[in-house]
């Protein structure tokens, strides 16, 4: 396995590079917008190819690096379902699985720092977050954070791994790099508590300063969602309702770019054919299914995906391998809910 863990000094932010192989597909965890560059250099070097971008929660002290990989590598952004940020490609939930080829890490809703706290856990390590840090634990005092969640996610789950479990936190500030569920067991001085509420007490009255950055990163961290409006005035876009619609033309294919899992857990649009969006590229250029499908039967291309992300990516990517009529449902299959579409498990 490639393992990389990166640090961002003005925030003390660890980012973590994961592949299975050189040659294969990548992810990265909690990457600092200023950094993006470097994040592109070392991908290259390794010859990999970026396919996921992971924020573990809304960082308050940096600038998300999400929307800015995506926007340059077109991987998919990725974060938990309470995460209030705008839009992101992909949303999971405790007990989903965080996948790219050859690694799945589980996914454990691990909240307290901040409502949206997430950890990811692999076989030998997880990474906390600001959930669990080395020798200590993230604040919880705004953000919606909570000591008394924190306390459950971490005692109730964090702490129940195998003792030999690796931690990687988001964030350190005196220069450790690593610890393990054991360690941070015995000598965390904020797990060294005897109740629930004597955690709280501590938690409560650690009266931190506000991070430098926050006015900024919290409202530019919220709003990651790819640029759509191109798209709209290019006419490739169609509103959730004005698809509802086209179900069943015989001269419409809907084409669903998700995973599997995502197909299994939200449903589909009944009758839509499956072209994982990590295949995009394939499908799209000439002998590919897409393109085959498109100049044979003349038929127009309709991308959906989960939130409209990966189907505007996909337009883009069609229209220039040269499927002309190519377009995408606004807001993807939950736009497609919400506009009481019918969707099949
Ligand atoms: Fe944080």
């Amino acid at each position: 396995m490639i393992f990389r863990q990166l640090f961002d000094s003005t925030s003390g932010t660890y980012t973590y590079l994961l592949a299975s192989r050189r040659g294969g597909e990548a992810l990265i965890i909690d990457p600092v917008l200023e950094k993006v560059d470097r994040y592109i250099q070392l991908v290259n070097e390794l010859d990999l190819r970026l396919v996921k971008a992971v924020d573990t929660h809304l960082h308050a002290d940096h600038i998300t690096g999400l929307g800015a990989l995506r926007d340059r590598t077109h991987c998919i952004t990725v974060m938990g379902e309470r995460s209030k940020v705008d839009v992101v490609s992909m949303r999971l939930s405790e007990g989903d699985k965080l996948t790219i080829e050859g690694v799945a890490l589980e996914v454990l809703y691990t909240p307290g720092h901040t409502d949206d706290s997430y950890s990811f856990r692999l076989s030998d390590r997880i990474f906390t977050g600001d959930t669990l840090l080395i020798r200590g634990t993230g604040r919880t005092d705004f953000q919606n954070g909570d000591a008394r969640a924190q306390y459950d996610s971490i005692f109730n789950k964090l702490l129940r791994l195998p003792d030999d479990t690796l931690v990687f936190p988001a964030h350190d500030y005196k220069g450790e790099t690593v610890s393990t569920i054991g360690e941070e067991k015995r000598y965390n001085p904020r797990l060294q508590v005897k109740s629930i509420d004597e955690y709280v007490e501590l938690m409560n009255n650690l009266n931190l300063p506000n991070p430098k950055m926050m006015d900024v990163a919290v409202p530019a961290n919220m709003h990651v969602g790819l640029a759509q409006e191109r798209i709209e005035q290019q006419g490739w876009a169609v509103r959730a309702c004005d698809a509802v619609t086209l179900r069943g033309r015989a001269d419409v294919a809907f084409v669903d770019l998700r995973e599997r899992g995502e197909r299994e857990k939200h449903g589909v649009i009944p009758g839509s054919l499956h072209a994982p969006y990590p295949d995009l590229k394939e499908n799209v250029e000439p002998g590919g299914m897409l393109h085959e499908l498109a100049r044979a039967t003349g038929k127009r291309i309709l991308f959906y995906c989960a939130f409209g992300e990966r189907s505007a990516m996909a337009v883009e990517a069609a229209h220039q391998a040269g499927i002309e009529n190519a377009c995408h449902i606004t807001g993807g299959l939950a736009a497609w809910k919400k506009a009481e579409g019918p969707v099949a498990h």
